[in-house]
């Protein structure tokens, strides 16, 4: 049988009859390679990648009525919104050594402690990339009851056996250690076009099995190796570990979820027996906090259904000659710009000649405005070189022309900064009556101006 040819642009993801220089649909330029449809046999069940997706669509509809399944590590089933979806197929990328094949393999050892016979596992793990001794290496550093598992851990990169053993046995989940290193007998590794072939027969292969498929993708510093981003694409969730090179700090989140939000994150710490989830992360990030220190501020960010009190660090200089230099660590740079010149423009304290570091610590990315005024006052305490009282956050939205906008669950997050022992909270201008937890002093600033004197007053 002929194979059908296809163009795939290794930006996007999207296939074409034919090649173009530019992709019609990212623009991306030269990015478009040739592509063919695979088709291995794995014994009885017959899989082939390609558009013909039929017979996969009537298996979802068999398999959505089913229960989601409980990883039973807490952090990891809130990003997913419960639980696995039998017949789903995540991928789980992340960049070299954050910790994608451990927390993978704690995954795996929770879920198979729920076996009931040997003959019938619960849960497979492959591994193309270390060997089944590695593995059980790793796995007695993380728990001490994992010898029984050994039967149901593979060290393979033939993605024929994968299909096999998994299509034998259905088990619930089954992990593939990565993506990039599994291929069938014909291809070669790595490519492009390969690692959508691969994702293709693998999905198939969850949805007519029922076996929930996790499968690591190895995503480079500056996103050399696409791949992750086809497979993107392809499939149910991504899953995403990321954290700071230098701290333990690991955040885990769900760019893409078909059957839940993509707004939680579980936060786990990297220690010597894997990664422990992280109960109270707002503790675990302020424990480190400097007393009295100028250029720190304390904002409350929410995450999904979670409030984190983080502490934001902002280091100003006179700029000794040329450009002002400006980085910022876990908000954007850009975002970082606009706060300095709305700072610069409507208070006492110019930016223009200091250079402007910014940092979140704890390695969290702060993604909503709400920790706006919090920068500000970051910004502000550095220039001014006078310190923040330690027992107080601040939130607030700041807008273009220095205004203090609300936040959305202002309520929620006073609450949680209560909780961790803060006395006093800088909060927008609010219309409607509040409800402020005993002990919590608020002041309203309806403008960054406003700000400077409040912030200092003491
Ligand atoms: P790993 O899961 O191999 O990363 P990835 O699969 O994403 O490449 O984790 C790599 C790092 O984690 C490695 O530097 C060692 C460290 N580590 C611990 O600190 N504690 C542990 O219990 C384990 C298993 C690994
Ligand atoms: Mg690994």
């Amino acid at each position: 049988m002929g194979k059908t040819q296809n163009w795939l642009c290794g930006e996007c993801g999207e296939v074409f009859g034919k090649w173009s220089g530019k992709c019609p649909s990212c623009d991306a330029w030269n990015t478009i390679k040739e592509f063919h449809e695979a088709r291995i046999s794995t014994g009885k069940t017959k899989l082939s990648a390609g558009r013909d997706l039929g017979a996969a669509k009537n298996a979802v509809r068999k398999t959505e009525p089913q229960q989601r399944i409980a990883t039973k590590i807490d952090e990891v089933d809130r990003v997913l919104g419960g639980g696995f979806f039998p017949g789903s197929m995540i991928l789980f990328g992340g960049a070299p050594g954050i910790g994608k094949s451990t927390l993978a393999l704690q995954i795996f050892l929770k879920f198979s402690e729920k076996t009931k016979t040997e003959s019938e596992p619960t849960a497979l793990y492959f591994s193309g990339e270390e060997s089944v001794e590695q593995v059980l290496h790793r796995a007695e550093r993380v728990t001490k009851k994992f010898g029984e598992k050994v039967n149901q851990i593979f060290s393979t990169s033939s993605l024929e056996d994968i299909c096999e053993t998994i299509a034998k046995n259905s088990p619930a989940l089954a992990v593939i250690d990565s993506i990039q290193m599994v291929g069938t007998e014909n291809s070669s590794f790595g490519q492009l076009s390969q690692l959508r072939e691969n994702a293709e027969i693998l999905l198939k292969l969850a949805k007519s099995t029922g076996t929930t498929i996790l499968v690591i993708g190895h995503v480079t510093k500056n996103d050399e190796i696409a791949g992750p981003k086809i497979l993107e694409h392809i499939v149910d969730v991504v899953l995403r570990l990321e954290g700071e090179g230098t701290n333990e700090v690991r955040v885990l989140s769900s760019p893409k979820n078909r059957f839940g939000s993509t707004l939680e994150v579980g936060v786990f710490e990297m220690r010597g027996s894997g990664l422990a989830e992280l109960k109270n992360p707002s503790e675990f990030f302020l424990a480190e906090r400097a007393e009295n220190a100028a250029g720190s501020a304390i904002a409350v960010v929410r995450e999904g259904s979670r409030n984190f009190l983080l502490e934001i660090q902002v280091l100003t200089v006179k700029t000794n000659f040329g450009q002002p230099r400006r980085t910022a660590h876990g908000i954007g740079l850009s975002k970082f710009h606009l706060l300095l010149a709305v700072v610069s423009k409507f208070t006492p304290f110019k930016c223009g000649e200091f250079d402007a570091y910014c940092s979140v610590v704890g390695g969290m990315k702060i993604k909503e405005p709400a920790a706006d005024l919090a920068i500000c006052a970051a910004i502000l305490s550095s220039r001014a070189e006078k310190e923040i009282s330690a027992d107080t956050v601040i939130l607030g939205e700041v807008g273009l022309s220095g205004e203090v906008r609300s936040v959305g669950n202002l309520e929620a997050r006073l609450v949680e900064a209560t909780k961790l022992g803060f006395k006093k909270a800088i909060i927008p201008r609010t219309r409607g009556k509040l409800k402020i937890p005993a002990g919590l002093e608020t002041t309203e600033v309806k403008s960054v101006l406003e700000l400077v004197k409040m912030v200092f007053k003491n």
